[in-house]
């Protein structure tokens, strides 16, 4: 039987902190669908179709690995996708509480589907699609926080002229 798992999130942008997740998770199950889904307490910088854009340039090169979008709650689209598999990466005892309350609450909506965690490696434990959007709005450095494909794009958003940094991550 083919094991799918979903990985989801808003990925505003997606980091590499993500992809860590993404690469990990893409070894583990036989298929795996990254899935843009927002998230009601956040307002988004990009849109939806940035989003999925930019996912499906990092991840073309991953065979096993989909990339979707779904608005609406998460563990029915989980059942449309007839997976049973929802991964979560987490990076620190802050993430704790909300993840759990969100494994609880879709345990609770379906409990065939189970939320597994994954650790992010130490060397993104500080990252976050948030980090990236404030460093990036100042005309900080953010090499080596998001995929190198990416770096002009999320730029654009902030600002329309090349930011000179040496990151060395
Ligand atoms: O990357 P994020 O912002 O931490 O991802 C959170 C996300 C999008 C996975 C979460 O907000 C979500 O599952 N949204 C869909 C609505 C839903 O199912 N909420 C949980 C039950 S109330």
């Amino acid at each position: 039987m083919t094991k799918t798992a979903i990985y989801p999130g808003s990925f505003d942008p997606v980091t590499n902190g993500h992809l860590d997740i993404i690469e990990r998770g893409s070894k583990t199950f036989d298929r795996l669908i990254v899935a843009v889904l927002e998230n009601p307490r956040k307002k988004p910088l990009f849109s939806a179709k940035e989003r999925l854009k930019m996912l499906n340039i990092v991840l073309k090169k991953y065979p096993n690995v989909e990339v979707d979008y779904y608005q609406g709650l998460l563990i029915k689209y989980a059942e449309q996708k007839k997976a049973r598999i929802i991964i979560k990466g987490l990076r620190a005892i802050s993430d704790f509480e909300y993840e759990f309350q969100m494994a609880m609450i879709n345990h609770k909506l379906n409990p065939m589907v189970e939320t597994m965690f994954m650790m992010t490696s130490s060397k993104f434990s500080y990252l976050s699609s948030s980090i990236v959007k404030e460093i990036a709005s100042y005309e900080g450095c953010i090499k080596g926080l998001v995929p190198d494909e990416l770096y002009d794009m999320i730029l654009d958003k902030f600002n329309d002229r090349d930011i000179p940094c040496d990151a060395n991550l």
